[in-house]
């Protein structure tokens, strides 16, 4: 396990992960009834970005930082989270300043030291659970939940060549389970045919109700580099697609640097 998170906190993947995450929960949260959310890689949730591992990259100048200040009205609510949270917010701190007493959320996160700075970060909150845990295992153990209502957030590193299918069995293997869950998988775009094939093994999967919200910063043609990144969501709460299409025009907007072949799409892949 080489991937730390830490390098890449607040990276322009990071931002269409969380700004998305947040509007998801929000759509969740219009029933009263209470939910799970299930952080299935959740890194170590909150994150230094003025000094550290970082700083090293610098990712987060060409992320989050040209998101703050006065953002467009698609990220003000993200973004707002972002602020008031002050140190720098993973997925799990996201979702723990959303829940309601009725929610919960269940963290888990393999790498030893990444799992215990997480546990204590939460300590004492009865609304948190922090497992040091393989995620699929946890998709099979975990799900469904009592309450029969969650969002399921699966951000894997893709360090292993075989994520993405191991994505694509994670997600058909959930939805077995949990066949009411919304699941939201994050996943790179370094070029096309990677991309295509995983959309293609989902569609043969038979799970209904699939659209990939995706945003490149450039034609994806260089295996080197992160051209891009797409949130895959099943079973997409009302109106995702039509409200998926400013938050990312948003986020273009702000973070693009008008290379060639840069653009959005929300593409429906399977109907419900
Ligand atoms: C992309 S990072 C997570 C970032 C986090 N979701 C966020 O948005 O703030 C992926 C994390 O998954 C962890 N990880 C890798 N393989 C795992 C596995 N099989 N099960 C659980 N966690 C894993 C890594 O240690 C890393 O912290």
């Amino acid at each position: 396990m080489n991937y730390r998170h830490a390098f890449h906190a607040g990276n322009f993947g990071d931002c269409v992960k969380h700004a998305l995450l947040v509007w998801l929960i929000r759509a969740l949260q219009r029933k009263p009834a209470g939910l799970l959310v299930l952080d299935t890689h959740a890194g170590v949730g909150r994150y230094n970005l003025a000094e550290g591992p970082a700083t090293r990259t610098g990712e987060s100048r060409s992320g989050i930082f040209r998101l703050l200040g006065d953002p467009p009205a698609p990220l003000a609510d993200y973004v707002g989270l972002v602020t008031d949270l002050g140190l720098y917010p993973g997925s799990p701190a996201l979702a723990r300043a959303l829940l309601r007493p009725q929610d919960r959320l269940v963290c888990c996160e393999l790498h030893p030291d990444d799992a215990m700075a997480l546990r204590r970060a939460f300590a004492g909150d009865t609304q948190v659970a922090v497992h040091r845990r393989d995620a699929w295992e946890a998709v099979k153990g975990l799900l469904p939940p009592p309450e029969r209502r969650g969002l399921i957030l699966i951000d894997p590193p893709y360090e292993a060549p075989d994520e993405f299918a191991k994505l694509a069995e994670g997600l058909a293997m959930g939805h077995a389970r949990f066949n009411s869950g919304v699941f939201a998988a994050w996943y790179p775009i370094k070029h096309r045919a990677p991309v295509r094939a995983f959309h293609n093994a989902l569609r043969d999967s038979g799970l209904r109700d699939i659209v990939a919200a995706e945003l490149w910063l450039r034609e994806p043609l260089d295996a080197a580099r992160l051209n891009g990144c797409g949130l895959l969501v099943v079973n997409p709460p009302f109106r995702f697609e039509a409200e998926a299409e400013p938050i990312l025009a948003a986020l273009l907007e702000r973070l693009g640097t008008r290379e060639a072949g840069e653009g959005f799409a929300v593409e429906r892949l399977a109907d419900e």
